[in-house]
Order: structure tokens, then sequence, then C-alpha cells
């Protein structure tokens, strides 16, 4: 059967979350996905096996030190064949600006003066002030600016800026407050064209479906656990090739142990075996809708992800008719999901109201979502909009349902914001 008969079974998918059946969190339309999101309960499980039967530090050969490091080891592993990489291509640290940090720490012996490295105005400050802090070391840095009217970063502007000079191009996937999807493959081969290393963020896009790192051909990919279902931990892609090259940034007797000497450290052990619960929380979203064939777990997440766009495509364009029908709130980028050109991340500004009042006057309505810069702050900026009360932000992932959809919007007519 054609992958287009099947639908997400958002009951299904709910049922898997307790978030939605706990009496705090329940009474919530939780639209604040982009900042964290909910956990299943196979993560919970995992968490609480490891807390309760395996805390104990691992690698011994004693069994519950043992087993320990083998849910760790299976958290990486697991992810690693979501995103189609290698196991040593993986470093799990506590978050992807720390992530970015130690790469930006370790990337700069690759440098020389003089030489330039490209950041955006789109892109969360995580995958800006780690490259720009290299100016320190003679780096010069050059911004890709988006079009201030739609917010887009276009492709041609990025053309005119590489030169035989041009080291590093840092890029998001998807910003957390355009939405829109950039194409990062097409970015990259130009960029790779002129010898240039890429970086995407991906941590606005993965909740989305799990990229195809191969495919994209980016140098280094991030992405943060916590807004992928799972644990506060941030994930660093990088080619085993560069890896390899990279200075250790761990200690001194730990050389050579690529990619641990880009993990000072390490990450939180109980958190790295929970990991293990995101991948079997989409192995079940599997086999619930999907004929059990035997397919690599890329292969299923592949499949996933395409259910996952299809939801998401229809509960984000009920918001989005809803949005374009009124005049007063401006809406930031673009204003209809087709083929996965965005993610259901809307960030918006009311005429007349303060993003504060907006966010607070929804909240009464229980409404979970709040206002705020969000960290892309130079994108705030870009756009002319005040950077302390920020954009209000409605981000759905997959276990939004259309429901949620209609009290949002309904809540926008009780709360008379629009009048
Ligand atoms: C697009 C984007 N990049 C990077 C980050 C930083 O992630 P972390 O909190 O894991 O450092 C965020 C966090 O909100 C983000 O939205």
């Amino acid at each position: 059967m054609s992958i287009e008969n099947f639908s997400l079974d958002t009951d299904f998918v709910r049922k898997q979350f307790p978030s939605f059946q706990d009496s705090l969190s329940s009474k919530w339309s939780f639209f604040e996905n982009a900042g964290g999101s909910y956990v299943p309960q196979t993560v919970i499980n995992k968490l609480n096996r490891f807390m309760i039967s395996t805390k104990v530090q691992p690698y011994a050969s004693f069994d519950i030190s043992r087993i320990a490091g083998e849910e760790m080891d299976k958290g990486i592993k697991f992810f690693s064949e979501m995103i189609n990489a290698r196991q040593d291509e993986i470093i799990i640290g506590s978050s992807t600006t720390m992530n970015m940090y130690v790469l930006s720490n370790a990337l700069r012996y690759l440098f020389k003066k003089g030489d330039e490295i490209i950041v955006t105005n789109q892109d969360h400050e995580a995958n800006i002030g780690a490259w720009r802090k290299l100016q320190e070391f003679g780096l010069i840095i050059k911004e890709w600016k988006i079009n201030i009217h739609s917010g887009e970063l276009q492709i041609d502007e990025l053309k005119k800026m590489l030169n035989e000079k041009t080291k590093l191009l840092a890029v998001t996937h998807c910003s957390n407050i355009i939405g829109s999807i950039n194409d990062l493959k097409k970015i990259t081969k130009i960029a790779h064209d002129n010898n240039t290393l890429v970086i995407g963020d991906g941590v606005s896009y993965a909740p989305h479906g799990f990229p195809d790192v191969k495919e994209l051909d980016v140098d280094f990919y991030t992405f943060s656990l916590y807004k992928t279902f799972g644990p506060h931990l941030g994930l660093l892609y990088g080619k085993k090739e560069i890896f390899d090259k990279l200075p250790n940034q761990n200690h001194e007797f730990l050389n050579n142990q690529v990619p641990y000497t880009l993990n000072p450290g390490g990450p939180n052990h109980e958190e790295l075996a929970c990991l293990v619960g995101i991948a079997e929380y989409f192995d079940d979203l599997y086999s619930h809708h999907f004929e059990k064939i035997n397919l690599s777990r890329y292969e299923r997440i592949k499949k996933i992800n395409h259910l996952i766009a299809k939801h998401e495509e229809n509960i984000g364009n009920l918001f989005l008719d809803f949005i374009n029908s009124e005049k007063k709130i401006r809406l930031i980028g673009i204003n209809k999901i087709k083929d996965k050109n965005r993610a259901p991340t809307f960030s918006f500004t009311i005429e007349g109201k303060s993003s504060k009042e907006t966010s607070e006057m929804l909240i009464k309505e229980n409404i979970a979502l709040r206002n705020d810069n969000f960290y892309a702050w130079r994108c705030l900026k870009a756009l002319d909009i005040d950077i302390n009360d920020g954009v209000v932000r409605a981000s759905m992932v997959h276990y939004n349902t259309l429901n949620d959809v209609k009290k949002l919007i309904k809540a926008f007519e009780n709360s008379k914001i629009l009048i």
C-alpha cells in the first residue's frame, strides 16, 4: 500500500506520552514544543530502570555495571542508525550550545588568520556565537543576512559571499523563528564546491523528522534531544574523517579516542541510557502503523518522517488559515505548509499588543506558549522586532491534534485579543 494511504494515529501517539494523562499537565494545550517536548513512557521507563537497577559507574565487569554501559552504548548506536551515521560519528553532550563551543575550539586549529567563516542572522545564537568568538584568533566573520521582508536566507546571496578564504559556513536547517526549512543539501553542495565546511543546526528541524546526514552531506550537524522527545542532551554528528583531524579537547591520555576527544566530561549517564527509549518509541510507532517488513531503523524512520510531515502539514495549515484571515496578526515566515517547506513553528506579533500581553492572554486560556526572542535575537533585530518583548511562538509537533489547534484558535476568540 502507498504511504499516502497511511495517516498518523494520534490517539495511539498520545497514549505513549504520560503528560497527556497527568493531572497537572493534561489541562494545557501544549504549544511550546520548540522549547522542549514531552517524553514518551519508554524514555521514562529507561530512566527509572537505570536509576533503580544500574546506577553505578558503567563498564566494569559486574553485571549491573556492564548493563549500564551496554544501555548507554545502545543510546548512541540507535541514534546513529536513526540519522544514517556511524557510531563513531556521534557525540552526545550536555546541549547543542556546549557541543558547538567544544567543536569551535577544536576546529579553529584547522584555520589560519584571515580565513573566513560565514554565519547567518537567521540562526539561534548557539550556531553564531561560538563561531563569532573565533574573531579573537584572527578569523574573519561574515554574515549571510536574511531578506528583511520574508525572513528567508537567499542562496544567491550566499554565492556572492563565498571565496577562496571561506573555510566554514554555519547555517540552520530550520530557523526557530521563521520556521522555513532551508535547502541544506543544496547549500552544502554549493559550499563544498568552494571547499567550505558546513555545520547545520538541526535543532528546529529534527523534532519534525530525523535527518539523513549522509544525504545532506553536511560535515557537522547538531540537534537537541530534549526537543526530540528525550532528556536534556545534545547530539553532534561529524564526518569521521574530519573528527579524526581535530585536536583532542579531552584529557591528554585520551588522545586518539575519537570521538570522545570532542566530548570532555561525557554526557549524563542515565540520560544517555534513556535515548534507547526514544528509539523504542519510534519502533512502536512504526509497528503500529506499518506491517513488520524487514527495514533498517533508518528506513523505518524515513517512513515515520513522512507520516509525521503529513500530519503536521494538516494541523499547521488549520492554524495558518486562521492567521491568514486575521489582518491584525503579523506572521513571520511562509503562510502555507506544503511538501515540508516549513515546520509548524509559528512566530507572530499582534498589532496594538505587546507579545508579552498576547502570550499572557493565551496562557489564561490554558494555552502553553510564550513570548521571547528565543535566542534568535539577531533575526528579530533584522525584522525590526523588539528583542525584549520578542514574538509569540506557537509550535507544534506530531502529538498535537486538530483539536489542540481548534482550542488555540478559540483562545484567540475567548480572550478577545484581536478586538
Ligand atoms: C534552532 C536552535 N538552535 C540551537 C539551540 C540551542 O540548543 P541547546 O539548548 O541544546 O543548547 C536552540 C534552543 O532552543 C534552538 O532552537
